[in-house]
């Protein structure tokens, strides 16, 4: 049972930030030593794995922290658009601008420009870009008039960018001009030590916002959080603890409150214990088919050749399983006495 009082011993120098497992000290350290360089970075991971939140956080430990942090989501701005968003527009430069606008870029003066989805801006807005931050200057749309600017610039990414250079997707100077310094958080399921922290410091969050009083998740509600994969990450993970306070509002969360598809991972998370590869290599894919036809066969056993029995204990579709005997040739005699 998680009934400790929450977020108590998972403190770290980054308010609202939680993290225990190796990959975010890591990333807590590298924050604190680059924060203050001005340097240029780019943060990649998965969605919802906390890249605005990191980005914000090295903004607030620069000296830049009392200057503006702008965000502005690079592959969300309609096409007609783009150059006055990046760099604003003088009045009169076309039509409907009635009045002067100053872009992001002047908007973020002195502070920290968050570039995110860097990976979705046009390429012909890229080259302009690359020439702001090379000159650290620019024109505003229709006006002659050279603004120059200090800005610090982090880009976030949910993919590779370097695969996004390989394919001719992104500059490779503009790349390399943004990447000066890299961070990569990991996903969440490659950060377990992390639930059960998140777990507490959401329920404690959702607990006083919503006026309920969630004890805890009960040990094996715990296990489940643990094995699920969390495709949307910490956002997933908030929105389910949001969710379960909302519907539950006192007491402790069991296994019956999670969602089926949490529930369903405790059936599918069996892996072999022990596996002893062998030195010179393996066939991925002959390994793998090996293991199902295993599995198959190991299940009928236990079914006594029963295939609607199996399939159940298989979790999958009855046609499923009987396209699998036949691809893996499982046609053994126990199963010939029983064709249910
Ligand atoms: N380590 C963390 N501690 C506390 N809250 C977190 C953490 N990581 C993420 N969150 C929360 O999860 C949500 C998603 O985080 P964030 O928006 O920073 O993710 P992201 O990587 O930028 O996702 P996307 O690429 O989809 O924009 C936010 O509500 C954020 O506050
Ligand atoms: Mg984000």
């Amino acid at each position: 049972m998680s009934t400790e009082t929450p977020n108590q011993g998972y403190a770290n120098q980054f308010p609202g930030i939680v993290g225990q497992s190796t990959d975010m000290l890591k990333i807590f350290d590298l924050v604190e030593k680059i924060a203050d360089s001005d340097s240029n970075i780019v943060i990649t991971g998965e969605t919802g794995t906390g890249k605005g939140l990191i980005a914000r956080a090295i903004h607030r430990c620069s000296h830049r922290r009392d200057k503006p942090f702008i965000h502005i989501n690079c592959g969300a701005i309609p096409e007609n658009l783009v150059e006055s968003e990046f760099f604003g527009h003088v009045r009169g430069a076309f039509t409907g601008a009635t009045t002067a606008k100053p872009g992001k870029f002047a908007l973020a003066d002195g502070g920290t420009l968050c570039l995110d989805e860097i990976g979705d801006m046009p390429r012909d807005l890229q080259v302009k870009i690359l020439r702001v931050l090379e000159e650290r200057e620019f024109e505003p749309v229709g006006g002659v008039k050279t603004i120059k600017i200090d800005v610090r610039v982090i880009a976030l990414s949910q993919h590779n960018l370097e695969q996004a250079v390989l394919k001719g997707i992104f500059r490779e100077d503009l790349f390399y001009r943004l990447c000066v310094i890299p961070i990569t958080i990991p996903t969440l399921r490659e950060r377990q030590p992390d639930i059960q922290p998140l777990v507490d410091h959401f329920l404690e969050h959702f607990n006083t916002t919503k006026h309920a009083a969630i004890r805890g998740f009960s040990e094996e509600a715990l296990t489940l959080m643990r094995r699920h994969a969390w495709p949307g990450n910490v956002r997933e993970l908030k929105n389910l603890v949001e969710r379960l306070v909302v519907l539950k509002r006192e007491g402790e969360i069991s296994v019956d409150d999670l969602p089926e598809k949490l529930r369903h991972t405790a059936r599918g998370a069996f892996t072999p214990r022990s596996m002893e590869l062998p030195t010179d290599g393996i066939c991925l894919n002959s390994a793998v088919n090996e293991f199902e036809r295993t599995l198959i066969y190991q299940s009928l056993k236990k079914t006594n050749g029963v295939k609607k029995k199996a399939a159940e204990f298989l979790n999958i579709k009855r046609t499923t399983l009987v396209e699998k005997i036949k691809r893996y040739h499982c046609d053994e005699p126990l199963l010939q006495k029983k064709t249910r």
